[in-house]
């Protein structure tokens, strides 16, 4: 179907009069294959500027009053001594600001999914994989109205909640712990034109399914080898200006954008300094040697080597491959999502980043893997034994939603759980129900990485204590 020379410059005459509309219609998703992900060249940062800019800018913008906040009544959340001013108050999760109109505000921060717990000590970069995003969000945010006081606070409620209430029907899920960011994400996109970044009221686009696909948070510290963002390698370019596409929630305006990112840059060379916890107990390192050398002859290839001969290959295979839960991989790049990925590569994020999915999942950075339980893209897996050994992986189970070093199980690796005889729709109430990791449902299964299987006991007692010294 070649297209005549005449054809393209009357074409553009007509583009050009009619304003260039079309080139949006026009323009092509381009997808990722799977295969390697290549470096691309990354702004420099400060890793220090980057932890302060993390924990005190206001980079999600709007909130809820302070006084209202205040009389709603705090958290033991644990607070980060080393913020400023009324940040060194607030729970971790939480940033204090004042708008151009003068009102205090609290909006939750980034560290609200990605700040967890073990054994009562915040680990920043950590996934917090006990969030409950079951219930509405928007009735809490409406009901903060009733305390609030001067008209400028009742304003800035109003823009808040607002929101929320746009964002809370695509970010419901049906099981503790399953993050809804990206549905979010793409729900907020919906709403900003992407030139301008004009807030409509209305959608300006199809809204997201409400049917949200379960996601784990994956660690902050991977940023230190991964060439690009997310399960599926979705973010390239500069990876800075991609990650901080959560600012849309309030930015309401390019120039807000670009006052965020111009500390971007230094929030991701913090995220790359980060180093992992280490395993706080025992390990057998003779054992461990061994299960080097297995890991080395059979996950290498995917995962890379650890230690003095450190290499990351930054693979992504595909979905049919791999195995696991192909939903993530697929609801990006089956063209049922092509809306926002437009989106975002003609707006100021596409300047210099690019979202460009691939219908597969990166095989991850092992490094710190003991604590980022439970496993794979959709946290169906909720320990490193069964995880190499999917005949052992639970299909319905339950957890206590713990952080303490009771509630983790050494022997395995993951939070300690418990197998059930039957899935939600057994469960005798919403509580119950919630709680229970159905793998049978669409999105959840715990299918595929058999690498570990055709392994003898010894060898996987040996990567697992291999495992912990990562
Ligand atoms: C509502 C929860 C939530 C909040 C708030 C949040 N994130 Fe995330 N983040 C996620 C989830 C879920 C993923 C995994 C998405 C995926 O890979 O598909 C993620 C992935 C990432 C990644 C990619 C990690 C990797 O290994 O590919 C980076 C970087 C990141 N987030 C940075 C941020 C920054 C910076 C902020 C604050 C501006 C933020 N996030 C706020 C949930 C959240
Ligand atoms: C052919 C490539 C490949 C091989 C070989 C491989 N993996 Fe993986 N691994 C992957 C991919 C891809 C994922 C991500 C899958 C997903 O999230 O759906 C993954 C995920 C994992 C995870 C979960 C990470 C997380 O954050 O939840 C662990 C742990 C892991 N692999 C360990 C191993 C070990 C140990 C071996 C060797 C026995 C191994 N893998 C062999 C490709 C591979």
């Amino acid at each position: 179907m070649g297209l005549n020379l005449p054809f393209i410059i009357l074409l553009c005459v007509a583009l050009l009069l009619g304003g260039c509309e079309s080139p949006q219609n026009a323009a092509k998703v381009e997808y990722s294959s799977p295969g390697p992900v290549p470096a691309e060249p990354q702004r420099p940062g400060d890793p220090e500027k980057g932890y302060r800019a993390l924990l005190n800018e206001p980079y999600l913008g709007c909130g809820m009053p302070y006084s209202a906040y205040q009389r709603i009544g705090g958290t033991g959340a644990p607070r980060i001594p080393d913020r400023v001013g009324r940040n060194a108050e607030l729970p971790y999760f939480l940033t204090a600001h004042r708008t151009l109109k003068g009102v205090e505000v609290v909006s939750v921060n980034c560290l609200a999914c990605h700040g967890g717990l073990f054994d009562g000590k915040l680990i920043i970069g950590l996934g917090n994989e006990n969030l409950d995003f079951t219930e509405d969000r928007s009735i809490t945010a409406e009901s903060a109205g009733a305390y609030v006081d001067t008209e400028a606070e009742a304003a800035e409620w109003r823009r808040w909640a607002n929101r929320v209430r746009a964002t809370a029907p695509y970010e419901i899920t049906d099981t503790v712990g399953a993050n809804p960011a990206i549905n979010a994400t793409l729900a907020l996109i919906a709403h900003r034109d992407p030139n301008t970044m004009a807030w409509s009221p209305q959608p300006l686009m199809e809204p997201p399914p409400k049917q949200v696909a379960p996601v784990s948070v994956p660690p902050w510290w991977r940023l230190a080898k991964k060439n690009a963002l997310y399960y599926n390698a979705e973010g390239r370019g500069d990876l800075a200006r991609a990650m901080m596409l959560g600012a849309i929630y309030c930015a309401e305006d390019v120039a807000t954008l670009r006052e965020i990112d111009a500390y971007a840059p230094d929030i991701r060379a913090y995220f790359a300094s980060i180093t992992p916890p280490r395993w706080p107990f025992g390990i057998n390192r003779e054992l461990a040697e061994q299960g080097r050398a297995v890991f080395e002859a059979t996950c290498s290839g995917c995962h890379g080597t650890y230690g003095e001969r450190q290499s990351y290959p930054n693979l992504v295979i595909g979905a049919a491959e791999v195995g696991t839960d192909p939903a993530l991989a697929q609801n990006a790049a089956d063209g049922s999502t092509d809306r926002f990925i437009l989106w975002f590569n003609r707006s100021f994020f596409g300047e210099i980043a690019r979202a460009a999915p691939a219908p597969g999942y990166i095989a991850p950075p092992l490094d710190g893997i003991w604590v980022t339980a439970p496993y794979l893209h959709n946290g169906s897996v909720p320990n490193l034994a069964v995880l190499l050994d999917s005949a052992k992986r639970p299909q319905y189970w339950t957890r206590s939603y713990g952080s303490a070093a009771a509630d983790y199980d050494s022997d395995t690796l993951g939070w300690r759980y418990t197998e059930l005889p039957y899935g939600k729709a057994g469960a005798k109430d919403p509580k119950e129900r919630k709680k229970i990791y159905d793998t049978r449902l669409p999105g959840y299964s715990n299918a595929g990485h058999t690498y570990g299987d055709r392994l003898s006991e010894t060898e996987r007692k040996a990567i697992l204590e291999y495992l912990k010294t990562l």
